[in-house]
């Protein structure tokens, strides 16, 4: 649990603020020492004295409180806590904490803060989506602070979409996972792709394949489970994120997925590559819908950069590289060749040919091979069981 460990909550003014009562009484219950900080602009949404009664705490807000005359010092606040959780975090907030502007209380504590910084972003759909912000929360997440993904739904706005603050219980599992040592990916940080990749031919068409995600976001939700940071690369899939402990980078094109995963595997402990990207891309891409003219038509295409194989090549002592291969004949031999030719610690073959494998189902049937040519056969199970099993593989080849 969180024992004994002090929190500093800030609150920021979003209307997702009514969630920080919940938030407190569940630190509480879990046993950590909470001190609240409001910005000026969380009073109007819920009063200091709902958290400073659940917290036990006076809440702070100004530097200086002039009802008492104490003068609220934001070094002894930062070197207090053992954990910074900014939740919820507005777009404002999240900005001045990017670019180290400190005029409030709480922007002054997360500067003079040393230990982890987590923070739960909550604002509107655009708001989120605005390149600033995403700008703001990659330079949050380069200085190491943790970001705890916002969920989709409806928003305050009436607007549907990305934004919504991730649920307390959540946000409380994460930090209680984060300081468990029983967890066995605590501290790891795991890269892992998903879905499939769609390679423009013009503005309205594309080249795709049937891959839906669902075995790569699987993946994902069991590794932040058993504590780890998760990124998540994924091409276009309708699966959603739940465990807020995993950060989904979206991409379309092949070549969108190589950046991501470039930009991200230097960091990461170990990659979990179960996207079924495009081998071929077309060599043009026309601006203008294509007309239907002649009676055959061609698209002319390149190859694109084999991710896995390029992270191969890059893969520094201690990274764990696992790979996926689909296979529909000679399956065994054909996922040996990619084992060593990419230069993997595990490959996880799925034949075509095995009933209740592949894509869109909720099933798989796997066999995993290790680099010294160990076979390890499972039964067909649901793609969770499966991620569970292949989890517990990554485990025992980081250990
Ligand atoms: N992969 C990748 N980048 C590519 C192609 C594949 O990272 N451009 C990864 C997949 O995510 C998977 C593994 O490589 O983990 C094997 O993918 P697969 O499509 O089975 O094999 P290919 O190497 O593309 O070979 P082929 O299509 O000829 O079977």
């Amino acid at each position: 649990m969180l024992n004994g460990k002090k929190i500093v909550l800030g609150v920021c003014g979003s209307i997702a603020a009514y969630k920080a009562a919940t938030l407190v009484r569940l630190l509480v219950k879990a046993g950590a020492e909470v001190q609240v900080i409001m910005t000026a602009d969380a009073v109007s949404f819920i009063t200091p004295l709902t958290l400073s009664t659940l917290s036990k705490k006076p809440v702070l807000v100004n530097y200086f409180e002039p009802t008492t005359g104490v003068w609220n010092n934001h070094v002894e606040l930062g070197l207090w806590a053992d954990m910074f959780l900014i939740a919820p975090a507005s777009a404002n907030t999240l900005a001045k904490m990017a670019n180290g502007q400190c005029d409030n209380l709480l922007t002054a504590a997360y500067l003079s803060a040393k230990c982890p910084v987590y923070f739960a972003p909550a604002m509107d759909l655009d708001m989120w989506r605005h390149p600033a912000t995403l700008n703001n929360v990659q330079r949050l997440q380069s200085y190491g602070n943790i970001l705890i993904q916002p969920g989709t739904g409806e928003l305050a706005s009436g607007l549907h979409g990305e934004g919504r603050m991730a649920e307390p219980e959540e946000i409380v599992d994460l930090l209680i996972s984060a300081v468990n040592d029983t967890f066995p990916l605590k501290g790891k940080k795991i890269m892992v792709t998903a879905g499939p990749t769609h390679e423009a031919i013009d503005p309205v068409r594309f080249i795709g394949n049937h891959s839906s995600g669902k075995m790569g976001f699987a993946i994902a939700e069991e590794l932040a489970k058993q504590g780890a940071t998760v990124t998540l690369i994924s091409g276009p899939s309708a699966q959603a994120v739940n465990h807020p402990g995993i950060t989904r980078i979206d991409v379309t094109s092949a070549a969108e997925m190589l950046d991501a995963c470039l930009t991200n595997f230097e960091t990461v402990d170990a990659c979990v590559m179960s996207a079924a990207v495009a081998d071929y891309t077309p060599v043009e891409v026309a601006t203008q819908k294509i007309k239907k003219q002649t009676d055959s038509f061609n698209i002319e295409l390149k190859k694109t950069t084999d991710i896995l194989r390029t992270l191969g090549e890059r893969k520094s002592p201690g990274q764990v590289l696992i790979g996926f291969a689909l296979e529909t004949q000679n399956e065994e031999q054909n996922a040996v060749d990619k084992l060593r030719k990419k230069n993997l610690d595990l490959i996880i073959l799925n034949s075509l040919n095995d009933a209740g494998a592949g894509f869109a189902l909720d099933t798989n049937k796997i066999t995993m091979i290790d680099k010294d040519l160990v076979y390890t056969t499972f039964d067909i199970k649901s793609k969770t069981e499966v991620a569970a099993d292949i989890c517990r593989e990554l485990i025992k080849l980081m250990a």
